[in-house]
């Protein structure tokens, strides 16, 4: 084996870097020597917890509101998924002209070495595991597969088991008060989208008049976001589905499982389930001496 990198070997044998062989350990390697940029802004979340929602926003503060420029662009190229596993977003990424807005579900202990040293601006999403797990299943409803819908049960169980969500969100919320990173929730967008606008738009050091804000935020809408095709994930589609094709595993459609709001979770799992997940995140919060609101809500 190659003696170059500096992946913690814990890391390597992680069921996030194991599962479906997305990772293999060349391309966390190339991601771990990737060339960060110090006026990059990563986009950094657990699936399902408002990545597209917050893209839309930064790309769009960061480029004076082009909305043409976002129209015509999908977001996918606006802002690529460094780690993407259909296609090599590595050299995209690299060849990409500044400032760029980098999107990716790497925990924070694989993420590119320069970015402790390079500081780029970094804003962090976090979510209710709860309404993210189920958006991923309703998600995974819509693959069209070879293999059957899996079990719901079993399905919430295994990312219970193996997503390291809070392994992911957690070490962020330690680092939220370096200046170089924004730590917000899924729910704050949704209480307040202006405010969380006004917000982001001052960490990416953006001012505007309130007018282009109010626009912003109607743009951002849930309508908006939903029916807009150039944030829809197409190409990712596509592109995974013909990847993919052959190792039975078919990818995801466009935005149309998207619902949008918080509690997801109320509707949509057993008590056993919700049981099953309080009895784990307590495990956290013990240990940490934290409450699921004191991460939403910080
Ligand atoms: P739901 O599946 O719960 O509806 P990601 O981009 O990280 O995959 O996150 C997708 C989730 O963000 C989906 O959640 C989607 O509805 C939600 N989302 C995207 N844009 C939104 C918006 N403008 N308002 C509210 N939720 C939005």
């Amino acid at each position: 084996p190659k003696n170059t990198t500096h992946i913690p070997q814990k890391w390597r044998n992680n069921e996030f870097c194991k599962r479906k062989k997305r990772y293999p350990p060349e391309k966390l390697d190339r991601i771990y020597e990737f060339n960060v940029r110090e006026d990059d802004t990563w986009i950094i979340t657990n699936p399902r917890c408002g990545t597209t929602w917050t893209q839309e926003m930064v790309w769009l503060l960061l480029n004076n509101l082009n909305y043409d420029k976002a129209r015509n662009v999908n977001l996918e190229e606006r802002s690529p998924y460094l780690e993407f596993p259909a296609c090599d977003n590595i050299e995209f990424c690299d060849k990409l002209a500044s400032p760029r807005v980098i999107k990716t579900h790497l925990p924070i202990q694989i993420l590119p070495k320069d970015i402790w040293t390079k500081k780029p601006k970094m804003v962090y999403v976090s979510r209710d595991p709860r309404d993210a797990f189920v958006s991923s299943y309703n998600q995974e409803l819509t693959f069209r597969k070879i293999y059957d819908v899996p079990d719901k049960n079993q399905f919430f169980r295994n990312l219970v088991k193996y997503s390291g969500y809070w392994e992911h969100v957690l070490p962020f919320f330690e680092q939220r008060n370096r200046e170089n990173i924004l730590f917000i929730s899924y729910e704050q967008l949704k209480s307040d989208l202006k405010a969380m606008v006004l917000k982001v738009c001052d960490f990416l050091g953006k001012s505007y008049e309130e007018k282009d804000i109010n626009s912003l935020v109607e743009h951002l809408s849930f309508r908006n976001m939903k029916d807009n095709n150039s944030c829809s994930h197409k190409r990712q589609s596509d592109l995974v589905r013909r990847k993919y094709y052959e190792m039975e595993v078919i990818a995801f459609t466009d935005n149309s499982p998207w619902k949008g709001i918080v509690g997801s979770h109320k509707e949509e799992l057993s008590s056993d389930l919700i049981e099953h997940i309080d009895h784990w995140e307590k495990s956290y919060w013990e240990k940490e001496k934290l409450t699921l609101k004191d991460i939403l809500f910080s």
